[in-house]
């Protein structure tokens, strides 16, 4: 028995006369963009997160990239964030003009070791772009407590992180705005590109309105020079079905870590995730890690399980940002991790005996080691 890495025809079976009738009302309506779909799941986000407003746009990286633009952050700022995240994190920042600058992250929750933020602000600092990594949440309240020291904006990148929550406030609620993916594999996933900016700023709301629609506000009356980065009417009748059960995915998505967690609690070799008391984590990813890393992956490949590497080269040791002079050793802590961590099998329908599986496999893989470690000392008359 293999078993995917992530399988969304499970998610889709379940809920298939939704997702048909909400598609097929807005085929009826003939309105597919910004249209009614768009307005009521840009509510209903809101209301998710406990935010004023949501607006939606056409995916997790125009969600950040409007969100600093709307923030007021451009060229000659600086805006501070880690390096072991999706590039689109940092592609957000340098396409606003502004320069990316990396602080280290806790080796324990893989998020900004906020410890270390202050010594990289200076005069040019106007942001911390906190990530929350694979579901669960930065340190939110030292991060804005750093934030008004400094009079500086606080965009979350809540894109992996659909419904977790930080001392019971959602992910994405806390800062000035937080960004979201619907990227089709995301927690809350569309059937194609899509993203949402939440804020309880009805100024910056008004401001990525405006540039996700060519700088309008009223038609051909354009305040500036925007962009087309609209959420489309299809992306949100799905996303507004689909809402409706997160808590429930959400929920199943802890059980299942639990589930691995407890499985692994004696397989030395393993660290397994570490949920921060102050965090609802919502494992987007379930991520182990181990020094065996480029083995066990392999191993599991051939038992027929999936498995991701997020992300195997940390932003500061990529090609693209070479132009920041950064080198190894750098930030210690991101490259130890790219090296040790590994993505296991997570999604709501996974079963136990999935479950199960991987783990057996995984003790299977780090039994014959020992076994072939026992052989080459016996060998060699140890
Ligand atoms: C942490 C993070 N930030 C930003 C993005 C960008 O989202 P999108 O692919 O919707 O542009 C992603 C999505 O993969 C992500 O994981």
């Amino acid at each position: 028995m293999g078993v995917p890495f992530f399988d969304l025809k499970r998610q889709h079976g379940s809920i298939k006369n939704e997702l048909n009738a909400a598609l097929q009302q807005v085929m009826d309506s003939c309105r597919f963009v910004l249209g009614e779909k768009v307005k009521s799941f840009e509510k209903e986000f809101a209301a998710f997160c406990g935010t004023d407003f949501a607006v939606g746009v056409a995916n997790g990286t125009d969600a950040l990239r409007l969100a600093l633009l709307a923030c007021g952050i451009g060229k000659g700022d600086e805006v501070i964030t880690v390096p072991n995240t999706f590039v689109a994190t940092t592609e957000a920042i340098s396409q606003t003009g502004a320069k990316v600058v990396f602080v280290d992250i806790d080796p324990q929750t893989y998020n900004i070791d906020v410890s270390q933020i202050e010594e990289k602000i200076n005069e040019r600092t106007q942001a911390i772009l906190p990530l929350h990594l694979f579901g669960q949440p930065a340190d939110m309240d030292p991060i804005m407590e750093i934030a008004r020291k400094y009079n500086l904006k606080v965009i979350e990148d809540a894109c992996q992180a659909h419904g977790a929550e930080y001392e019971d406030r959602k992910a994405g609620s806390i800062g000035d705005t937080g960004c979201f993916s619907f990227y089709p594999s995301k927690n809350l996933g569309a059937f194609g590109d899509g993203g949402i900016v939440v804020t309880n700023d009805e100024e910056v709301a008004q401001r990525v309105r405006m540039f996700r629609d060519h700088g309008q506000i009223k038609k051909y009356e354009h305040l500036v020079e925007g962009t087309n980065s609209r959420l489309d009417e299809m992306q949100a009748a799905i996303l507004e079905v689909k809402l409706r059960m997160l808590d429930e995915w959400n929920r199943l998505r802890r059980r299942n870590a639990s589930a691995y967690d407890d499985l692994l609690q004696n397989v030395n070799e393993v660290v397994t995730p570490l949920e921060a008391e102050c965090a609802k984590h919502v494992y987007h990813l379930y991520v182990i890690k181990t020094h065996r890393r480029d083995e066990l992956q392999e191993w599991l490949t051939s038992k027929g399980i999936g498995t991701g590497l997020h992300y195997p080269l940390p932003l500061h040791l990529q090609e693209a940002y070479q132009y920041l002079g950064c080198g190894e050793g750098d930030f210690p802590k991101a490259e130890e991790c790219a090296k040790q961590i590994l993505s296991l099998p997570m999604f709501p329908e996974l079963t136990r005996e999935e479950i199960e599986k991987v783990v057996s496999e995984i003790k299977a893989f780090f039994a014959r080691r020992q076994d072939l470690s026992l052989t080459a000392l016996v060998g060699r008359g140890g």
